[in-house]
């Protein structure tokens, strides 16, 4: 879906969202949400913030499950995405504070892959996610999926890329601030979501869209697995679409 610029894009994104809530509340269902970081979901999110505040959208039967965090990080952190989600979106609607789950960044290492194995545990014990929302980093990873992880990968650890922490080395104040490793849901984890929406704005994510769109499905571009996916789309802008 290739629209004129992020706020278009994201608009229709939002609704898709919204619309989907209010389909499960009528059903009396929870709708289950698979959220991203990053600064591409923010135009998102705030549409969403808006249809709350303008429309009456209810996030009460909204549960979310975060695709990442850093490791080691501190929720109070500036850095942290526990910080990020609430700032962005959780702090402005009425989602209750036990609906939203985002890994955790304090568990202690030798705890880490049971603390993984529960959290896909409760994605699986919620009936899956409804709706899985991504961004895509300059190395074709998705949330931290760096290249090779493999189609099966469950929530895990994993070392950051050099590029990824270059990256976000302005945010933290340097390169050397930035945590070398996070706590990602896996590609499977992300791929089993009933639906998935990838969002990419800007010129710099064109050759990466390229390559995950119309390149060979490859563990050296995480963001490709989704070519199988059976209902998925990438919402981008014109910039982001230039070398499709
Ligand atoms: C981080 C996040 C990803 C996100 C990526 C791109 O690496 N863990 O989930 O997709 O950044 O970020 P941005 O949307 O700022 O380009």
């Amino acid at each position: 879906q290739i629209y004129a610029n992020a706020k278009d894009a994201s608009a229709a994104v939002a609704k898709e969202i919204a619309d989907l809530i209010r389909s499960k509340q009528k059903e009396g269902k929870p709708c289950v949400l698979g959220l991203a970081t990053g600064s591409s979901p923010k135009t998102v999110y705030a549409q969403l913030i808006k249809m709350h505040r303008e429309e009456g959208l209810s996030f009460k039967n909204v549960i979310s499950f975060n695709l990442d965090e850093y490791y080691p990080m501190q929720p109070d952190s500036i850095h942290s995405y526990v910080r990020f989600m609430r700032e962005q979106l959780f702090d402005h609607v009425d989602i209750p504070q036990e609906n939203y789950f985002i890994p955790d960044g304090t568990v202690p290492a030798t705890m880490i892959a049971d603390f993984a194995h529960r959290y896909d545990n409760k994605i699986n014990a919620m009936g899956g996610i409804d709706f899985q929302l991504l961004g895509i980093g300059g190395n074709g990873h998705i949330g931290f999926n760096e290249p090779g992880s493999l189609i099966n990968s469950r929530t895990r650890l994993m070392t950051l890329d050099h590029s990824t922490r270059a990256a976000a080395a302005m945010e933290f104040g340097g390169l050397h601030q930035v945590p070398k490793k996070a706590i990602t849901m896996g590609v499977a984890s992300i791929i089993n979501a009933k639906r998935v929406v990838l969002l990419a704005w800007g010129e710099r994510k064109a050759p990466m869209i390229k390559a995950a769109v119309e390149g060979p499905v490859t563990e050296l571009v995480p963001a490709s697995y989704l070519q199988a996916h059976p209902n998925v789309a990438f919402f981008v802008d014109e910039r982001a679409a230039n070398d499709l």
